[in-house]
């Protein structure tokens, strides 16, 4: 675990400068970071939930890092691209001279970041542990890895994204066959859970009778992406857990492609999540659409929340759902206003 590893660098002589802010990039809910001087940490976590988690365990933790730092850890993802990207952020921020850490599980890929950064610059010697490894470079200054910022995408015309959103580089094909079932015309309000950098929500905005589409999306950099992709002054942006979010009021229809992984594996359990929330969101004429891959358990739990679910078209690897008129049991929960939306 990364905790282990920290114990270890904070060993190391001269691991920190004796002052001055600490930047944290991505780190995450789980890791353990009791052995850092909370009063100078400033994490950086745009995932909602971690957030949350983060900020209930009282650090100052915001989606973007702000100035300058004295130091910086960076907690590597699996995508290479982000990972770099990360990487290309502490050198920017950190003060040259200061120590910039770097922690990663081997499946995560810090071997391969290992070899990217020495390839560049002078590396101390990694500390291997629990199944990763974290190695410390000195701040080069912002020139040095700048070319592993800024990488964009555009994954379809007019839509731009960043390494590391849910397919950053294409239309996810669930996604593409879930916005061609959608009917000719919609309700006047409709979400988009889990909406990444906006392409359904664009394909729900394209349909008749559409006035308000909120999109909801808990990674911050695949909102600020469905931001600038989707200008159109009906579309609402909220950062916020699908799991949680509370509309001010219940929407016609519910969209969704729903996550199935967390950041390490498989999780099923997400999905259903997301099916739970989307019912409470909706009104009790309201309609689901969502796509799941065949193999997900998705329908036995959506039959208990509504009253109709029927399979639009027969893709042999992708489930179209449509499930109608919500049960009203949990229909009538209360939904208090969210606090999440900006
Ligand atoms: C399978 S992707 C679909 C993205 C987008 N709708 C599309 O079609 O390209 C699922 C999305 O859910 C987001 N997500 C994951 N967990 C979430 C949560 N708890 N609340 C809201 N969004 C979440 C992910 O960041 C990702 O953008």
């Amino acid at each position: 675990m990364a905790d282990r590893r920290i114990s270890l660098a904070l060993a190391a002589p001269g691991a920190l400068p004796p002052d001055g802010r600490i930047l944290l990039l991505r780190p995450r809910a789980e890791h353990d970071l009791h052995g850092l001087p909370k009063e100078r940490l400033h994490l950086v976590q745009g995932f909602r939930p971690d957030f949350d988690a983060l900020q209930a365990q009282c650090f100052a933790v915001s989606p973007e890092p702000e100035g300058d730092y004295g130091a910086a850890f960076v907690f590597v993802p699996r995508a290479r691209a982000e990972a770099e990207a990360l990487l290309a952020e502490a050198a920017m921020r950190t003060v040259p001279g200061g120590s910039i850490w770097v922690d990663g599980a081997k499946t995560d890929g810090i071997d391969g970041i290992l070899k990217a950064v020495r390839a560049r610059l002078p590396v101390d010697e990694p500390i291997s542990k629990a199944h990763g490894k974290i190695f410390r470079f000195t701040a080069p200054g912002p020139a040095a890895l700048a070319d592993w910022a800024g990488q964009i995408y555009t994954p379809a015309p007019g839509f731009q994204t960043v390494p590391g959103v849910f397919s950053a580089e294409a239309v996810d094909r669930g996604s593409a066959l879930l916005g061609a079932a959608l009917p000719a015309r919609m309700p006047a309000r409709v979400a988009d859970l889990g909406a990444g950098w906006g392409w359904l929500s664009a394909q729900v905005l394209a349909r008749e009778g559409v006035e308000e589409c909120h999109l909801i999306e808990a990674e911050y950099a695949a909102l600020a992406c469905a931001r600038a992709n989707i200008t159109d002054p009906r579309a609402r942006f909220h950062w916020a857990d699908a799991r949680n979010y509370r509309p001010e009021a219940r929407f016609g229809a519910v969209v969704m492609n729903p996550p199935f992984h967390t950041a390490r594996s498989a999780d099923p359990a997400l999905g259903l999540a997301f099916i739970t929330a989307a019912q409470a969101m909706l009104s009790l004429s309201g309609t689901l659409y969502m796509v799941a891959n065949r193999h997900l358990p998705y329908v036995a739990h959506l039959k208990t929340l509504f009253r109709e679910v029927d399979e639009l078209g027969d893709d042999p690897g992708y489930r179209l759902i449509r499930a109608q008129r919500p049960l009203a049991a949990s229909a009538k929960r209360a939904t208090p206003p969210s606090r999440a939306a900006r």
